[in-house]
């Protein structure tokens, strides 16, 4: 795992996003997994900044969506589907149809987690996956005990999510769905490249069990150590409770290993 410590939320977005750019320069036609949340906002505002200065060219770029509410109506502001057209999508100036995510609205709800990971076998797979962090350690939603093995499915979000997740819902935990589908452990780690970010003290813990703890499904993250290629960039906050800051900082500080891969 390559650690990379930057200064700031922004740092890391700008270092993200030249990674980015620099796939999608030797894969124009890359499929990118995106994350919603705060955390990599910096990234798509980095990322969108490279387009309109004509640094990178992202028409031929394919996205994928990571997780989705169940059971939010179709078009609701919130649901990951529209946070990822106005985030992602559409500051980038692609089609939707570059676009593909599971149906939260589905009526069989299995149904539509089997064809979404057909559906980004067919694709090709994930070249880039972008990942956050949740404060109980999962990924995508991907809560603690799940599967490292598990494929695209419906999971239950902990209270903890649903607190974490209230403000983006008028700050009203009752309005926070309890359902999702998300990738499964087993599918993020199908991506030939995960790439995580994690900013701010409250998910230096998190950070720190992912990186430096023992592969456990207690922390979904941790699954990472077993991926050939996976880099974690964090803020110095996040960073604030790892053992190996120093070393990451010598090894990975000015030249992380992945860009140009
Ligand atoms: C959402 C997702 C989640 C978030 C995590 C952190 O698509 O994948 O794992 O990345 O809950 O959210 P923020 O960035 O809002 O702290």
């Amino acid at each position: 795992m390559e650690v990379v410590i930057v200064q700031d939320a922004q740092a890391g977005g700008e270092l993200i996003a030249e990674g980015i750019a620099d796939l999608l320069r030797r894969k124009p036609d890359a499929l990118l997994g995106v994350a919603t949340g705060s955390t990599p906002l910096p990234i798509y505002d980095a990322l969108t900044a490279k387009v309109r200065s004509g640094a990178v060219d992202v028409s031929r770029a394919r996205i994928a969506q990571l997780d989705e509410y169940v059971g939010l109506p179709a078009g609701h502001p919130e649901s990951y589907r529209s946070t990822v057209l106005r985030q992602v999508v559409e500051p980038l100036g692609l089609d939707a149809d570059a676009f593909m995510g599971p149906d939260g609205s589905a009526e069989d709800v299995q149904a539509a987690c089997e064809a979404y990971d057909r559906a980004l076998a067919e694709a090709g797979g994930v070249d880039l996956q972008i990942l956050g962090i949740g404060t109980d350690g999962h990924i995508g939603f991907n809560e603690p005990c799940s599967s490292l093995a598990s494929r695209t499915r419906i999971k239950t979000l902990t209270e903890q999510t649903r607190i974490d997740n209230a403000r983006f819902f008028e700050g009203d935990i009752d309005q926070v769905p309890h359902h999702v589908i998300t990738q499964g452990i087993g599918t993020i780690l199908e991506a030939r490249h995960l790439v995580l970010l994690a900013t701010g003290e409250g998910k230096a813990e998190a950070v720190a069990q992912t990186v430096e703890g023992p592969v456990a499904a207690l922390v979904p993250a941790s699954a990472l150590q077993l991926h050939p290629h996976a880099t974690v960039v964090v803020d110095e906050a996040a960073a604030s409770r790892l053992k190996l800051a120093d070393y990451f900082r010598h090894t990975y500080a000015n030249k992380p290993a992945w860009q140009g891969l």
